[in-house]
């Protein structure tokens, strides 16, 4: 029965499990404030159906998948999988759709649960939280898959939050994580400054800069301008030629612009990375030793500029 999974006493109502948590802790109450109001708005959007699809491609590249089906197979042989700060659910119900005899349960600390299940409430195998991941509340080793995809970092002390969902892993279960990395140091620096700002800013006045930041990443896109850089090891920047905007964007500033997705997720994009207080960066080393003091066995493991991620066996 489901819940013999949950640790503490639940009430299910339809496909909503509720628990009654609210964090104590400014940034993080900050972090889900953003992402409320980042969610709410970008299901209204059509923007969201490209994104979606970029987004599970990614994943399966994210976490070692070659391809959908090798990833059903995969979910099919786990009974109880969870999405940890599952956003508007997507993916929740990807999981659920690739795998009906699978229990799929997502959580995330935003609103953005109220409009995963009222949009996803036919889905008989597919169920929402609404709290923090970092206090997760089912038993030990109880859950066959962990998927915490672009989250994590946005939890109030990301160590707790690796350790807490390792927990929940069951023995031989996998557990999926992703984490920023560090970038360039001047970019390091006002992302920093950024975090210590953002709590300072309106919504109205993220949603602006959001905007401005997408027009100057469009702007230097649209130059089509290639320039090579020199190496610069003391501020991490990587030498070589490059686009205009990617120098920029890699370098100093995140002004994302992707002309596929369009302008609207692109603002999105970069209200994402500015609004939240909570974003903490990992560089390789430090993100392995995570994995190796939560004596986790590294199963597929993946860099690119962004970001590191991986599949890991308890
Ligand atoms: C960048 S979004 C990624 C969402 C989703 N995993 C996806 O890939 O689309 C980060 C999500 O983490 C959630 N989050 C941040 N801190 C959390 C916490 N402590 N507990 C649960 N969810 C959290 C946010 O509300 C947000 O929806």
């Amino acid at each position: 029965m489901l819940s013999d999974i949950f640790k503490e006493h639940i009430d299910i109502e339809n496909n909503f499990i509720h628990l009654h948590s609210e964090s104590e802790h400014a940034n993080q109450k900050q972090t889900n404030e953003s992402f409320s109001e980042k969610w709410v708005a970008y299901d209204k959007t059509e923007g969201k159906w490209t994104w979606y699809q970029f987004q599970k491609e990614w994943y399966l590249e994210l976490y070692g998948f070659d391809n959908e089906k090798e990833f059903s197979e995969f979910l099919k042989t786990k009974k109880y999988i969870f999405d940890a700060g599952c956003g508007l659910g997507y993916k929740a119900h990807w999981f659920a759709e690739l795998s009906p005899s699978s229990i799929v349960i997502g959580m995330d600390y935003s609103d953005s649960v109220y409009v995963a299940s009222n949009n996803y409430k036919n889905v008989n195998n597919l169920y929402f939280i609404k709290g923090d991941i970092a206090d997760a509340p089912f038993i030990d080793k109880s859950i066959d898959y962990v998927s915490c995809d672009q989250v994590i970092m946005h939890t109030e002390n990301p160590e707790k939050t690796f350790k807490e969902l390792t927990r929940i892993t069951k023995k031989s279960g996998e557990f999926s994580c992703y984490v920023y990395s560090k970038k360039a140091l001047p970019r390091e620096l006002i992302d920093d400054y950024f975090r210590i700002e953002t709590k300072k800013l309106s919504h109205e006045q993220l949603w602006e800069m959001s905007e401005q930041l997408t027009k100057l990443g469009k702007i230097l896109s649209e130059l089509n301008i290639e320039v090579d850089i020199p190496d610069i090891p003391m501020l991490g920047i990587k030498g070589g030629k490059q686009d205009l905007q990617r120098f920029v964007y890699w370098n100093f500033i995140k002004c994302f612009w992707n002309e596929e997705f369009g302008e609207e997720t692109s603002i999105f994009t970069n209200f994402d990375w500015y609004s939240p207080s909570n974003a903490k960066r990992y560089n390789e080393s430090e993100y392995k030793e995570m994995i190796k003091e939560n004596n986790l066995e590294i199963i597929y493991f993946h860099k690119e500029e962004a970001c590191y991620s991986g599949r890991f066996k308890r």
